[in-house]
């Protein structure tokens, strides 16, 4: 590949470990994916019915050097073509962390490169840029993992506010355990979504949860509730010498429950629209994957006048390119690291490692 270092042409290389993906990428100018390298560990964590901490970081160490290798080549460029290496700090599990931040650290060290860090959520945010290559801060982004349920105000490229979190689970951790309890496996978020087609998604009452002057989120009551009607169904189906009993069948089940979370992002995100005004809704986490979610959302946005933008579902679940987009965006805005960065598993968006004040930052 013929390339020169100019101003106009910037390659980050992008590493992620902050879960269960050891993941490289190489993004050109924040938009452009030339490599996307994904090795997953979720046949590994499946047989536990999560991710294990453990197990997470001793895949991460195996594949890191080879995922790397992968996204150069794939590329087809190497180190000397590169403008910074970006890797995620946090938040995140922080044996699994630690492992792409020393191997960014490695990196940034033999070649003199710009350590970038990079926060995992403003990942999930930038996953949008790589799909839309109009799109431009600000903008109200709802960011939906196994981790997180955040409304965020994208101010500009390297700036945020966050309106809303959850108080206790998020959505994807509700799928999960879900998931897990009515014997689906995991990662439970896709499997409910399987689950539910061609069902009834009012076959039960649940709860949704909403606080008082508040857009933030709760999903361990609806995830409590939940589990408390399928003991009932369990009970019904016995009696019925069945899995499943006539009253409620897996894919009612899967889509009742499916629907109140769906239900409860809709409603806090279009109060957030309202009350702020944005003319853009960007979506990003891997529970924006989910069809339902993005139909409900583009049926709430539509008649607002409101641009929804959503990523492919690849590039809604952990991935690096999104890191490498979000890196060359904290670059160009003179965001970098010294090579003592640590890795922060509660690190939070409004406050990120060496932002510059003057470009949002808060101490630096
Ligand atoms: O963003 P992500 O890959 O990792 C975190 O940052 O947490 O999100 C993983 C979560 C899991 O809980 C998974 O069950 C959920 O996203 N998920 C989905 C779907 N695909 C992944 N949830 C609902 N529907 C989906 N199609
Ligand atoms: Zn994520």
């Amino acid at each position: 590949m013929n390339q020169s270092k100019d101003n106009e042409r910037h390659l980050i290389l992008g590493i992620e470990t902050s879960c269960d993906e050891t993941a490289a990428a190489v993004v050109e100018n924040g938009m452009i994916i030339l490599s996307n390298v994904i090795a997953s560990q979720i046949d590994l964590h499946a047989e536990y019915g999560g991710v294990v901490p453990e197990i997470a970081s001793r895949e991460h160490v195996k594949s890191i050097l080879p995922v790397i290798d992968r996204a150069l080549s794939d590329a087809e460029v190497s180190l000397d073509y590169l403008t910074a290496i970006a890797v995620t700090y946090g938040p995140g599990l922080v044996g699994a962390l630690l492992v792409g931040v020393s191997a960014a650290k490695g990196l940034a060290a033999a070649t003199g490169l710009p350590l970038i860090p990079v926060n995992h959520l403003e990942g999930h945010i930038a996953a949008s840029y790589l799909t839309d290559q109009t799109l431009a801060p600000p903008f109200l982004c709802l960011i939906v993992s196994g981790g997180h349920a955040s409304l965020v105000e994208v101010l500009n490229y390297t700036c945020y506010r966050t309106l809303a979190r959850t108080r206790d689970d998020a959505p994807g951790e509700a799928f999960d355990k879900i998931a897990r309890s009515i014997g689906l496996g995991y990662p439970g978020g896709p499997l409910i979504e399987r689950a539910s087609e061609g069902g009834r998604s009012d076959a039960f009452y649940l709860p949704v949860t909403h606080f008082p002057d508040s857009y933030d989120f709760s999903f361990s009551g609806v995830k409590t509730a939940a589990i408390n009607a399928y003991r009932k169904i369990e009970r019904e189906a016995a009696r019925e010498g069945r899995s499943w009993p006539s009253s409620c069948s897996e894919a009612d089940f899967a889509a009742t429950f499916q629907s109140a979370i769906v239900k409860a992002l809709v409603k806090h995100t279009e109060a957030a629209i309202n009350d702020t005004g944005y003319k853009t809704l960007v979506l990003g986490g891997g529970v924006s994957a989910n069809r339902k979610l993005r139909e409900e959302m583009q049926e709430m946005t539509a008649p607002l006048g409101v641009r929804l933008i959503v990523p492919p579902p690849v590039y809604c679940t952990d991935n690096a390119a999104m890191i490498a987009s979000a890196g060359y965006f904290a670059w160009r805005d003179g965001r970098r690291a010294s090579l003592d960065l640590n890795a922060v598993p509660m690190a939070e968006l409004d406050d990120i490692i060496g932002q510059p004040v003057e470009k949002g930052g808060l101490y630096r």
